[in-house]
């Protein structure tokens, strides 16, 4: 049986990254215990990367296992079946192999991006989505909850997980009782904006504790067709009124301002790592934990204030980097850490052997027509050889920019030591025009981790980004 758990919006803002000592730029005070506890009984993946830094394409890609150049997914409306080929998802692999599949939340982006169905085809259950309700209000981008207030008024992830609960006792009992085995998705909506938690997480974050970001400024020599308009957040009330609502590269975001909404999105971790706690505990009382493979993933990062700018749509590791997990009952339990560079598209193939099934055939060239093949590569030898010489050292990410005179797509390259990244213009029917680049970006991660250096002019990296290109 499989829970896979998906939430939005997560970058690398966990406590285990802290405790491991892992190199993750991010804030040491967090309060993610269920989470932390998950992954040391898990492969815990510290270097995961998404394909595209947007809901839609992210999970359109991770969930076929193809690259967004083959989805043709680049925004929130596109539907892979319709714009790149009939492929098959994950829980439709486990629907086609016998189980009983049931999606509840964000699994896919919702809407026109699965066919205004949630992609019906992948369940054998009726997806649960909840219904859209006073807390999807774009006056504030953030809002403390009080205890009495959400009784009454219930938020959309304690809707997504007692949907969740119940579905996971149903399943279950099938599973005791008929041997019926299961794939259950369960897709929080927070930490993504707007950050409106329960208010007793606060008090994980005293707001003279919550950091300010140590690069609040752009990167040096860095083009601007790095930097997206963080649109999405400025179109919430109280941020018009910081007049900060598009991206200058000369101007800093209000300190205050910055702290606040840095403590909502730390707030709404904590609030999701306390949801899918109570997952994992009903995994317990219902006598299935040696029963359930558990996997865990953000469909991409966030950037909160850092460089400047806020939110995702960029190729940035803040908006990149995910965590990931994978609990394999028996297998996992003494937990496993790999610092190997793994991509979002790897889980499937992963997932299918883990599970037993079939293997995903590697995608041909052209692989529009092939219902079922991965561009991934299952990441189980990791568990035995966390340090294997022979998994591969790359994760590629892609961005378009619509708002460019012509389009571009973004291309970036993140490699165990370096992020290289290259902006050519596109057109549906040339494809990618390489020659036609409108910037080129190279960090090197081992001596600037926070990306503050574009050395792409540098005469020193020369011969490491030609390699890279
Ligand atoms: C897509 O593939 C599924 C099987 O995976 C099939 O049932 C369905 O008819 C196909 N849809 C189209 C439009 O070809």
């Amino acid at each position: 049986n499989v829970l896979m758990v998906i939430v939005d919006d997560l970058r690398p803002q966990l406590d285990v990254y802290r405790r491991h000592g892992m190199d993750s730029d991010v804030y040491s005070g967090m309060h993610t215990p269920n989470l932390d506890k998950l992954a040391e009984k898990s492969l815990f993946v510290e270097k995961a990367f998404v394909q595209y830094a947007v809901c839609g394409p992210s999970r359109a890609s991770a969930l076929t296992s193809r690259r967004p150049s083959t989805t043709m997914v680049y925004n929130l409306v596109d539907y892979w079946r319709d714009v790149g080929g009939n492929f098959t998802t994950i829980p439709q692999y486990f629907k086609e192999h016998g189980y009983a599949t049931k999606g509840v939340g964000k699994v896919f982006h919702h809407g026109p991006a699965s066919g205004q169905d949630n992609d019906a085809i992948s369940w054998t259950e009726p997806f649960y989505q909840p219904p859209v309700n006073r807390w999807h209000s774009k006056e504030k981008i953030w809002r403390a909850v009080p205890e009495k207030t959400r009784q009454l008024n219930p938020l959309p992830d304690d809707k997504v997980l007692d949907e969740g609960l119940r579905s996971l006792r149903i399943l279950s009992d099938e599973y005791k009782h008929r041997q019926q085995n299961f794939f259950l998705a369960v897709g929080f909506y927070k930490p993504h904006i707007p950050w409106v938690f329960p208010e007793e997480f606060l008090a994980h974050y005293p707001l003279d504790d919550v950091d300010y970001p140590n690069n609040p400024h752009v990167p040096l020599d860095t083009p601007d067709i790095a930097f997206a308009n963080f649109d999405e957040i400025a179109k919430y009330g109280d941020m018009k009124a910081t007049n900060h609502t598009h991206w200058d590269q000369t101007e800093e975001f209000p300190y205050l301002e910055t702290k606040l909404l840095r403590r909502a999105y730390f707030a709404s971790v904590s609030y999701i790592d306390h949801q899918i706690g109570q997952l994992l505990q009903a995994v317990k009382e219902e006598s299935m934990e040696d029963e359930v493979i558990i996997s865990v993933w953000g469909d991409h990062g966030f950037l909160l204030g850092e460089h400047a700018t806020w939110a995702k749509h960029s190729v940035f590791e803040l908006a990149t980097r995910i965590p990931m997990m994978l609990h394999i009952p028996k297998v996992t339990n003494h937990g496993i850490v790999t610092s190997k560079v793994v991509e979002l598209i790897d889980l499937f193939p992963t997932l299918a052997e883990v599970a037993g099934l079939p293997p995903l055939p590697i995608c041909p060239e052209n692989s529009r027509n092939t219902p079922v093949c991965t561009q991934g590569r299952s990441f189980t030898s990791l568990i035995e050889d966390p340090d294997s010489k022979k998994w591969k050292n790359f994760a590629l990410s892609e961005q378009a920019r619509f708002n460019a005179a012509k389009p571009i797509l973004g291309q970036s390259m993140r490699t165990s030591r370096f992020r290289f990244t290259e902006w050519p213009e596109w057109n549906r029917r040339l494809g990618i025009q390489w020659e036609k680049s409108r910037g080129v970006e190279l960090y090197d991660l081992k001596r600037d981790p926070s990306e503050n250096r574009n050395l792409a002019d540098y005469p020193g990296y020369r011969a490491v980004l030609n390699k890279l290109r």
